[in-house]
């Protein structure tokens, strides 16, 4: 199996205090993997890392065998082009922009055809379309972290990495968002989950990561840590 990304003893620290420790783990091209783990226990460190958003304290970040995180700190534009859309915690829309112009912000990467894959991302959340003239800010949270997904598709992401999709969202919008997260996996995307809703991410990934601390204590099949019995105790109330 091919390895798309690798963290390799990863450590990140904000000031003194150390968020990351030694954290290593190789996510295959093709896959959905989730990181679990409790508030504070470093998911969205991972994230910002890799996305060159905070630098390393120590370790490195390869993407297609090429080492990100010697340059990727504060080039957070240059790890975009190379293929890895963020879907920041709390969504991050322009709310002053229109649906269609804040789709269109995340096409900068690629040239020209903007229009036509608007229209993939509609096929995805007709909802958008509905509302592709209505300001960003004056749309719902469900539809605002749509736009915030569909944005991140509209570069046609290599590795979609999303920090808590589901945050705050009604049931029916959770699930519509993780069916479209599978489908556009099946489609050829591997995707980096972080969720706070682990039996929800366990149920679309191939593969978990369990980090507590900041350290990576377990990283296994969905299907194993969905019977693993520590896993059901600490993160999935014994569903
Ligand atoms: N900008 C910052 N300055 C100082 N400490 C930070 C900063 N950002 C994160 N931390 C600390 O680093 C640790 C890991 O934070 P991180 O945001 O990565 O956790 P998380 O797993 O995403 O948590 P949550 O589930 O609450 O989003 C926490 O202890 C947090 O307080
Ligand atoms: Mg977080």
């Amino acid at each position: 199996m091919e390895t798309l990304l690798e963290f390799k003893n990863v450590s990140v620290a904000y000031g003194g205090i150390q968020a990351l420790h030694d954290v290593s783990f190789q996510i295959p091209k093709g896959e959905i993997v989730t990181i679990l783990g409790a508030n504070g226990a470093g998911k969205s460190s991972c994230l910002r890392a890799l996305s060159g958003l905070i630098p390393l304290k120590g370790g490195s970040i390869s993407f297609r065998q090429e080492v990100l995180s010697s340059w990727a700190y504060k080039h957070p534009h240059r790890v975009a082009l190379k293929g890895i859309a963020h879907v920041p915690e709390g969504r991050g829309i322009f709310p002053e922009l229109t649906v269609d112009e804040n789709l269109d912000l995340g096409a900068w990467s690629v040239a020209g055809k903007s229009k036509q894959d608007r229209e993939r991302v509609f096929a995805y959340f007709p909802r958008l379309k509905e509302r592709h003239s209505q300001l960003g800010g004056t749309l719902s949270g469900g539809e605002q972290q749509m736009l915030a997904v569909g944005r991140a598709l509209m570069s046609h992401p290599t590795l979609l990495v999303l920090d808590e999709p589901s945050l705050g969202l009604a049931p029916q919008v959770i699930s519509l968002i993780f069916r479209i997260l599978e489908e556009v996996n099946k489609s050829g995307t591997t995707i980096l989950l972080v969720e706070q809703n682990a039996h929800l991410a366990l149920q679309v990934a191939h593969r978990g990561i369990v980090l507590e601390t900041g350290t990576l204590t377990l990283m296994d099949e969905a299907k194993n840590l969905l019977n693993n019995p520590r896993i059901r105790e600490a993160y999935l109330g014994n569903h």
